[in-house]
């Protein structure tokens, strides 16, 4: 027999037992595949997908086993979900997140929800797609320290994401897959549930309390000025800004391009979810929800690069209570109740 056949016959042979034995290794869950089915078709309809990186069942289902593995990590102790908690929409609750050698890092972790929604990604704006972010948290010396090379023959070993790889990306495991997979996950985390989206969607049938309704016209009057920043579906405008409580160690926007008139500009937040996630601000240096949402009024007035935007304000009693009862109209809890972003108890061998 010529070698060229023989090999392609082998190869054939190689190809149809490693496919064999991958779909024994992973049992899709039907009934879970038409639940997000019908996710992906309500939700994920204009989230901004790659062309390299549409949307699939293998490729969410992937992202999350690797988003609550430790293994991700030099010392297989810290995981994404660490840093990035479910039941605090994928938030921290702490100040700053341990990695595997502690809490060294210099930003607070934020909300995931609707993080794909996003046209630039992390608080300064210094990556700018989410499916290149996760190379970042994996070799960070602070968070997993683990080089993607050193990732790809730890997991390469393990027959289940060779097989979930192959069914996903119809590649063995490697950089592209990994980083695809977890951009897939977080970019599906999304959630518009909340009483706000209900009150928004239909009046006439939910109903705002009187005082949430005050503290709704606070938060869009001009007298406040929160939704110049804060505005869109997520309240934030994605515009970098200046809030005053620069601390002189973080650099914020200016760590990316360098310019003395960025010093100090971070994201402007979303605030949805805001009741789950403090601590809040990029150092998590607030703790309190009425501290935060009066931030305009503890400005430093002599930053140079404060934020033309930001007003002065007196507010009552009633009405910090009113726009502090509006803000929790902005949590969400509707992204848990379907089961799509947490496998079972978080187990990464459920596939
Ligand atoms: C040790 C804690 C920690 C771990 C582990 C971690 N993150 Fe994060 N994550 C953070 C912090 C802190 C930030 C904010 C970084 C910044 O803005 O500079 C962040 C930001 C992000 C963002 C950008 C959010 C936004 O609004 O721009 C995404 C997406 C993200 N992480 C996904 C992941 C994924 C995927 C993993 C696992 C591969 C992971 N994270 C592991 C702490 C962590
Ligand atoms: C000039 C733009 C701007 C205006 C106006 C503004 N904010 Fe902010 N807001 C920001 C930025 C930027 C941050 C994040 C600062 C940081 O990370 O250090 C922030 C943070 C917050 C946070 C904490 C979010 C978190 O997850 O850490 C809350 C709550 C908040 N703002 C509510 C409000 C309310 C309510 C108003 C109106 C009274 C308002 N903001 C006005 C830009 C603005």
């Amino acid at each position: 027999m010529p070698l060229a056949k023989a090999s392609r016959i082998l190869f054939t042979l190689f190809v149809a037992l490693g496919l064999g034995s991958c779909s024994k290794l992973v049992q899709y869950d039907p009934d879970e595949r038409e639940v997000y089915d019908d996710f992906k078709e309500s939700h994920l309809a204009d989230s901004l997908f790659r062309n390299d990186n549409p949307a699939s069942y293998e490729r969410f289902v992937l992202g999350r086993k690797l988003f609550f593995d430790p293994d991700l990590s030099a010392n297989s102790s810290t995981s994404c979900v660490s840093c990035h908690l479910p039941e605090r929409a994928f938030a921290d609750f702490v100040r700053i997140s341990p990695g595997v050698h502690g809490p060294n890092g210099f930003r607070n972790s934020p909300t995931l929800i609707n993080v794909g929604s996003r046209s630039v990604v992390n608080m300064d704006g210094g990556i700018l797609h989410l499916d290149l972010q996760p190379a970042t948290p994996i070799e960070d010396h602070d968070e997993m320290d683990i080089s993607l090379v050193r990732l790809i023959e730890r997991l390469s070993q393990d027959e289940k994401y060779q097989a979930m790889s192959l069914s996903a990306y119809d590649r063995p495991l490697d950089a592209f897959v990994i980083t695809r997979a977890l951009g897939q996950y977080c970019r599906s985390l999304v959630s518009r549930g909340s009483l706000y989206d209900d009150y928004i969607s239909d009046s006439t049938t939910h109903r705002l309390t009187a005082t949430e309704m005050m503290g709704m016209e606070l938060f869009f009057s001009d007298r406040l000025g929160c939704s110049g920043c804060h505005g869109g579906r997520d309240f934030t405008d994605e515009s970098f800004a200046c809030v005053g409580n620069f601390d002189g160690d973080d650099q914020g926007r200016a760590r990316i391009t360098t310019l003395r008139e960025d010093q100090g500009k971070f994201k402007v937040p979303t605030l949805r979810n805001i009741a789950l996630t403090r601590p809040y601000m990029h150092d998590g240096s607030v703790y309190d929800l009425r501290a935060a949402m009066t931030h305009p009024l503890s400005i430093d007035t002599d930053h140079p690069n404060l934020d033309e935007r930001l007003i002065s304000f007196e507010l009552s009693e009633d009405e910090i209570l009113a726009l502090e009862a509006f803000l929790h109209t902005l949590t969400d809890s509707s992204y848990l109740a379907h089961g799509l972003f947490v496998n079972e108890q978080g187990d990464v061998n459920k596939y």
